[in-house]
Order: structure tokens, then C-alpha cells, then sequence
């Protein structure tokens, strides 16, 4: 039986634990976000990567053998256990050099009605995991980012049209992350904070 949560509210993850690395389970849009963020490098040094918000470390395969001390931060306690059982250490900080990844929901009517209100009918979204209030106002985000030194540079994403019809069709768990004209949906951050 689904219990009834509010918006955003935490808990949902720990209804959902069991899910985080099912290939077709809550989480599978999560897993898709993941491999597009493949595209960090991989470590010069001793680098440390810190993954804010972790959930239960899918992106640790991403970067397994990139050379980084992947450290995760997370109010999830099922969650960060999992992500620890996945190689990612609890808590950690980012300096000069760094490099910032970051995918969200944009401030956008656009974003409510098709991250939210249209995706949240989808099998592949949870319904009430997104709370419309905390949606990421774009120019906001970049102003504070540079404010401490990081210069993003943003690109809009969404699942591919193609994979996506084939995964609906025949459940082929092949969706991958393209780039879309738009960054007022779905979008990715990348920036590296400055080295004085
Ligand atoms: C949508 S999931 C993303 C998980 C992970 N980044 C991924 O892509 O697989 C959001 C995560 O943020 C965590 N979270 C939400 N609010 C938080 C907070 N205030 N502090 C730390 N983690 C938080 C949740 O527990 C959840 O694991």
C-alpha cells in the first residue's frame, strides 16, 4: 500500500529505498540522470568528488576508476547507507579547482506542468517526489555560483524521444539523457570554481 506524503517531504525516499538501483524501479529516470554525468574527467591528483544530495550513490559506477575519493552528502540515512555500501564515503568539502555538476528542475511554468505535472503520471516518476516550490531559478543559480567563484556554463537535457518510446514499448532499459534547445525544464550545470 502507497502511503500519502506531502510534497518533497524526505520520507518518500525511505518508502522507496528498496528501489534506488532497480533497473525499472522509482529511481530508473535517476540512473539515466547518472550516466550523463559521466562526463566528469577523470581526477587529476588527490581529488576528492562530492556528490550533494546522493540518494543512494548511482552515480558511483559512473565514476568508479576515475581516480576520485567519491564522498557523499545526504538527509536519507537509508540512502547513505546504501551509498556507502556503493563505495561513497559520508561528508566531504570542494576547493579551488574543483569542478561543480549539477541537474535540477528549472523556476518555470514550463518545468510544473511537464516535470511535474505531466511526468508524475508517467511509471517512471514517483508522484509528489518533486515539490513545485523548490524548482531552481535559473539566473539565481548562476549569480550565487559566481558570486563564489564558479562560472556555469548550462544546457538544457530530457530523456531521448526515441529511447524513451522504446522503453514504454518494450521496457528496454536504454533511456539515455540528450541535450534539448531549452534549459527551462530539465537542465545541467557545469562549472569549475576558480583558482585564485
Ligand atoms: C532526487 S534524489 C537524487 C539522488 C542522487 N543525486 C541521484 O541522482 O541518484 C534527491 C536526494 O536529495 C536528498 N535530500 C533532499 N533534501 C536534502 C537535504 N536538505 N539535505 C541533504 N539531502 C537532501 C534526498 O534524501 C534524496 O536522496
Amino acid at each position: 500500500m502507497q502511503v500519502s506524503r506531502k510534497c518533497n517531504d524526505p520520507a518518500q525516499y525511505d518508502d522507496l529505498a528498496a528501489q534506488w538501483w532497480d533497473p525499472r524501479g522509482a529511481f530508473m529516470m535517476l540512473r539515466r540522470l547518472a550516466a550523463a554525468r559521466a562526463l566528469v574527467p577523470a581526477a587529476t591528483g588527490d581529488a576528492v568528488l562530492v556528490d550533494l544530495g546522493c540518494g543512494a550513490g548511482l552515480l558511483a559506477p559512473q565514476v568508479a576508476g576515475k581516480g576520485y575519493r567519491h564522498v557523499g552528502v545526504d538527509i536519507t540515512a537509508s540512502a547513505l547507507a546504501q551509498a556507502r555500501a556503493h563505495g561513497v564515503a559520508p561528508a566531504g568539502c570542494c576547493g579551488p579547482g574543483g569542478l561543480v555538476v549539477i541537474d535540477t528542475i528549472a523556476a518555470t511554468a514550463l518545468a510544473r506542468l511537464v516535470a511535474i505535472r505531466l511526468a508524475e503520471r508517467l511509471p517512471a516518476v514517483p508522484k509528489g517526489i518533486h515539490d513545485p516550490d523548490l524548482l531552481v531559478d535559473r539566473t539565481v543559480m548562476v549569480g550565487e555560483c559566481a558570486r563564489h567563484g564558479v562560472e556555469l556554463t548550462l544546457r538544457g537535457i530530457a530523456p531521448s524521444v526515441t529511447d524513451l518510446a522504446r522503453w514504454l514499448v518494450l521496457r528496454l532499459d536504454t533511456v539515455r539523457m540528450a541535450s534539448v534547445p531549452t534549459t527551462a525544464i530539465l537542465f545541467q550545470a557545469v562549472g569549475r570554481k576558480a583558482v585564485p
